[in-house]
């Protein structure tokens, strides 16, 4: 591991030296603009736009027929079959479909209708939309929910229920080891819906090798597809065949147009489609697909960990207190810190071309795209959360006044 840049030019001869620089060049940023927020919403790939445009003149040109002509009817399987291969799933293990939110709700419920004991485990930490389909599944199903500390997934195993777990905290961006979970699960009959929204594309994820069953995650932070972007689902293949969707649409019956008013599912996790996919969001995630298939997954991950690194020894520099992990291997592809005037600081620094993004009551997050950003970018961030932080000139009426999305 290469030592974290202690000065500008050593910045500089880190991103002389990035295998991933050319991909940059794939991606439409505007001038003058630092993005950090890839976590959140990855900016437009070319690729995504390009086959967004070809996805209307389909829509136009083709109508109805482009459903065959375009292959509209099988994008949301190809789609994930190409996603299936950035998360070390096998073809046929992922489908694209719905948000995250419905796709947790589904795999919750599948595996919940088979468990040994009839119960929903979700750490208190865990982002609010897990803790609330966790809660609203109990109250349909009659299934015991309960809420754990922070970390504490791995006893709650124990008693072989369903946990709802993501494989890196969207706040603190700490990584759970997905393989020694999985071993757990197993040994207590317990399964696991793993959230890898903060995880893919950015970590090296290897679901198959490490016996993950069953997963949900967006497309539209790392892997750029855009806002709103549809989520997709993993399934084991050889869990797949023993469950059943608990939204079964037509979409995920195995002949949609045969009419049939009994539902027969689809092999694999296309099983879990329940209606009509979203084209022309999916014909964006296709093409933003492409800035990141071809990379090495492994030096995607390093280059990511290795900004963080820079930007959380920036921060100590100046005194700030990091809620994420500073060992490289226990963290994701962001950064948090606690800093009490976050949200002016945020929008201080979004005045000055740095974008970051706030989450209450006190968290600065810096999300680390390793496609797009450079080491002389974030030293450079870092020099302008400084300057802000010492001038006190984030502290001023226009950087006060909150937005819905902060
Ligand atoms: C960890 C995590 N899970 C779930 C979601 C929500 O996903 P969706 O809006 O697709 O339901 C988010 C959104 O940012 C998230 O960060």
């Amino acid at each position: 591991m290469n030592p974290v840049p202690n000065s500008r030019a050593e910045a500089l001869q880190r991103d002389a030296a990035d295998p991933l620089a050319q991909r940059r060049a794939l991606f439409d940023l505007p001038e003058g603009v630092t993005y950090l927020v890839g976590h959140s919403l990855g900016p437009p790939p070319k690729g995504a736009r390009e086959r967004m445009a070809a996805a209307q003149a389909d829509w136009a040109q083709g109508l109805v027929r482009s459903w065959n002509t375009a292959g509209w009817i099988d994008l949301a399987e190809r789609t994930g079959d190409r996603l299936a291969a950035l998360i070390g799933a096998e073809p046929g293990e992922v489908i694209v479909a719905d948000s995250v939110s419905v796709n947790l709700f589904k795999l919750a419920a599948a595996a919940l209708a088979q468990a040994r004991t009839y119960a929903l485990f979700v750490e208190e930490d865990e982002f609010p939309t897990d803790q609330y389909i966790a809660a609203g599944l109990g109250g349909l199903s009659g299934a015991e929910v309960r809420r754990l500390p922070a970390g504490g997934t791995f006893e709650a195993l124990k008693a072989g229920g369903v946990v709802i777990r993501s494989a890196v905290n969207y706040r603190s961006a700490e990584v759970a080891d997905i393989a020694a979970h999985e071993r757990e699960a197993k040994r207590h009959g317990a399964r696991i819906v793993w959230d890898l929204s903060h995880a893919t594309g950015v970590l090296d994820l290897k679901l198959g090798a490490d016996g993950a069953e069953l997963a949900a995650g967006c497309t539209y932070k790392y892997l750029n597809g855009g806002p709103g972007a549809p989520a997709f689902v993993y399934v084991s293949n050889a869990l797949a065949p023993k469950l059943a969707n608990p939204l079964p649409g037509w979409m995920g019956h195995a002949a949609p147009f045969a009419f049939d008013a009994n539902y027969a599912p689809r092999g694999g996790a296309a099983r879990f489609a329940s209606g009509t996919p979203p084209i022309l969001s999916l014909a964006a995630l296709s093409g933003a697909l492409e800035a990141l298939e071809g990379a090495d997954l492994a030096q995607v991950q390093a280059k990511a960990r290795a900004l963080g690194a820079l930007a959380l020894a920036r921060a100590q520099a100046m005194g700030l207190d990091a809620l994420s992990p500073l060992g490289d291997a226990r963290r994701g592809g962001h950064v948090s810190l606690r800093i009490p005037e976050g949200y002016p600081v945020v929008q201080a620094l979004a005045a000055r071309g740095v974008m970051a993004d706030f989450r209450a009551p006190d968290t600065v997050r810096f999300g680390f795209s390793p496609l797009f950003l450079t080491y002389t970018g974030v030293w450079d961030a870092a020099d302008a959360l400084a300057e802000i932080l010492a001038s006190k000139s984030w502290d001023q009426p226009q950087f006060h006044a909150r937005a819905k999305v902060t």
